[in-house]
């Protein structure tokens, strides 16, 4: 360890400009120093270094932090390695210090609980292996789920014997030390009698990443609902839960030369996997993924893929904690196994090449997943669904690395056309959560100077209106079109055309339903085009007073939005200010306009996927002229568009 009094000398000599300016190229300005941030690509400079407050920050892509912070974020230094860098840039001498006598009992007790759980595993597969009660009950019962004997000895299975004491009595005869016995959460002491904590139950140990035992998960035989189904390893000197993947040992070499972890939930599924041949497979016992366990993945790879059974509640716990896993820049997928299976009975049932095979087709991008799930749980609530829209920028704004840019664009565009929103909307909220985060972070570095100006940023916003303004821009237009039919579906268009006739030719060439998502909207046009076809005279009272209550209900709904004519009209009109009466025309056109400029805004999206995928030259080619066909479209509505009515 360092020593507090050199990690002193090393801060009282931190210079941030100077050790900043190793890597990047700063001018003074004003009392701080900018220069073009290193973490993100700009042309104009917005990383900011202030020497004053020892801190950098950007305010283009939010990183900010101390000196040792940028030695850890730019060169990814730990921060220990930061403390070296800078020791030798400063000529300061490295004084490590004694371990403490707490230090020292502590690695005592870690080496001694290593020697039990290797006693103990020891004992556990010779009962299984090489005795009658282990051979009859234990071994019995693992062949009986299909498990190998070379598999069940790679893993070191065990077994615990049925009598109180069976393992205890061993132990002690072996000299160990019942408090250490104890620890170790193999034995416990009941009526001051010391007896077997596993008693009766098949031992899974769990390996550290060098082999070592940490500790046990032991599982029942029968099913019984007194007692749990695992009684594992409490924590202790070497067990912590949160910092070990059961089966990590086993699949490292796997994991790395796959470049992809699998992550499953339980011990049996590991083993499982492994006797198919699929090994790059490691579980987390059905928690939530730690911080320190996502760590020991990403040492390996930076692909994972969840295996859970479908409708468990244990997809909800390991989805908690991902997006831990996006900031560390981890691709994480997910697949669900049918049927109420798990990988274990799963593989078993299909075997290890159709499981292979179901694994690669069935891949979801968690994120997307994601989505898809909580749009479904909110339906049509636009309260929920604005929840929905917050949670994903918030997510997507974890994504934050220079190096995971495209990703989080592209994650922007796929999720904005799943919410059906605008995806420059979603952008923005997603900057929203991002600045949230720096002035957060801010705070919390700012302490005493919170009201330095260097450290405010931007003023608290409001992120759930926008979230919900967002959800129902586009709705507003497609109302706003349906609106200004109703209203003035039977006034002139020009000499020939009534209003009506118009937009129903123009709708006609365009499709309903790709100008205008909303269901219930488009069984009123369609109604109203039926009635005007059928020669009445349709307005919104016809629409209020008839059977279908729930379209008179809508109807009533969307006269009742309020609409205001935007200023631009004042512009237009040289300052007189003219009614929507008036202006009818130009209300149609323009709502109509804007539906049939958002369906080609839909259609280039559309091209440039097909665009990405395509296979041939002479493919590649249609495309592009489509795109260029799209595009000049686009150049034209938006011209007539650009004088929209409402604001
Ligand atoms: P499962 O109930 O799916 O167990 O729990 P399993 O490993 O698939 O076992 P089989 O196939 O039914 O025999 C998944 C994991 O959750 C943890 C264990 O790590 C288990 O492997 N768990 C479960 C416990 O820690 N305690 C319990 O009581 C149950
Ligand atoms: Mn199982």
């Amino acid at each position: 360890m360092i020593s507090q009094n050199t990690i002193q000398q090393i801060q009282s000599r931190i210079d941030i400009i100077d050790i900043v300016g190793t890597f990047v190229k700063l001018k003074k300005r004003g009392a701080n120093y900018i220069g073009n941030c290193p973490f993100h690509n700009e042309k104009s400079p917005s990383f900011t270094v202030s020497p004053v407050k020892e801190i950098y920050k950007c305010f283009g892509c939010g990183r900010s932090g101390n000196s040792i912070g940028f030695l850890m974020e730019h060169e990814k230094y730990s921060y220990v390695e930061a403390l070296r860098w800078l020791a030798q840039k400063y000529n300061v001498e490295i004084e490590e210090t004694e371990t403490t006598p707490e230090q020292k009992l502590h690695q005592q007790a870690a080496d001694s609980l290593y020697i039990i759980n290797n006693f103990a595993q020891q004992f556990f597969s010779d009962v299984l292996l090489n005795t009658e009660e282990g051979r009859d009950i234990g071994l019995s019962y693992l062949k009986e789920r299909g498990f190998r004997e070379d598999v069940i000895k790679k893993f070191q299975l065990g077994f615990n014997p049925e009598a109180r004491d069976s393992f205890t009595k061993a132990a002690l005869a072996a000299q160990y030390n019942l408090e250490l016995l104890q620890k170790s959460g193999l034995v416990t002491v009941r009526d001051e009698r010391p007896q077997d904590n596993y008693r009766g139950r098949i031992i899974f140990p769990i390996h550290n990443q060098s082999g070592k035992v940490l500790g046990f998960g032991a599982r029942i035989l029968k099913t019984n609902d007194k007692a749990p189904k695992y009684i594992n390893t409490p924590e202790n000197d070497i067990y912590v839960k949160s910092k070990v993947l059961y089966g990590s040992y086993f699949a490292r070499q796997a994991i790395d030369k796959a470049d992809e972890c699998l992550l499953v939930e339980g011990y049996t599924d590991v083993v499982s996997l492994h006797q198919a041949g699929i090994e790059n497979v490691v579980a987390s016992g059905g928690t939530a993924l730690t911080p320190d366990q996502l760590r020991l993945i990403k040492k390996y790879t930076n692909n994972l893929t969840i295996i859970y059974d479908g409708d468990g509640a244990g997809i909800k716990a390991a989805l908690r904690g991902l997006d831990l896993a996006l900031e560390e820049s981890l691709n994480v997928r997910l697949v669900l196994i049918p049927d109420k299976e798990d990988p274990d009975s799963y593989v078993n049932k299909v075997g290890a090449s159709a499981f292979v095979d179901f694994i690669a087709a069935n891949k979801k991008d968690f994120i997307l997943f994601q989505l898809e799930n909580s749009l479904k749980d909110a339906g049509n609530d636009s309260t929920k669904k604005s929840a929905v829209v917050n949670q994903i920028a918030e997510t997507i704004s974890k994504i934050n690395k220079t190096e995971d840019f495209t990703k989080q664009q592209d994650y922007i565009k796929q999720a904005s056309q799943l919410l059906k929103i605008e995806e420059e909307g979603l952008h923005a909220l997603v900057n929203k959560f991002l600045r949230d985060k720096i002035t957060k972070e801010e705070n919390r570095i700012g302490r005493e100077n919170a009201n330095d100006a260097f450290l405010k940023s931007e003023q608290p916003f409001e992120i759930e209106d926008d979230a919900l303004f967002l959800l129902n821009k586009d709705e507003q237009y497609e109302r706003a079109m349906v609106r200004s039919i109703l209203e003035f579906g039977l006034n002139e268009w020009n000499e020939d055309q009534k209003v009506a006739d118009h937009v129903f030719a123009e709708i006609d060439n365009n499709q309903l339903e790709e100008l205008i998502d909303n269901k219930s909207l488009i069984t009123i046009l369609n109604t109203y085009k039926a009635w005007y076809n059928a020669g009445m005279e349709p307005t919104p009272k016809t629409f209020l007073y008839d059977e279908n209550l729930e379209m008179a209900a809508l109807v009533l709904s969307i006269m009742d939005f309020s609409v205001e004519i935007s200023h631009n009209w004042a512009r237009v009109y040289e300052g007189k200010i003219h009614t929507r009466e008036e202006l009818y025309k130009e209300e149609v056109f323009s709502t109509l306009n804007y539906l049939k400029l958002r369906k080609i805004k839909r259609l280039i999206d559309e091209n440039q996927r097909d665009l990405e995928k395509a296979q041939t030259d002479e493919e590649q080619l249609v495309l592009l002229q489509t795109h260029q066909h799209l595009k000049q479209m686009e150049i034209e509505l938006t011209k007539q568009v650009g004088m929209v009515i409402f604001r």
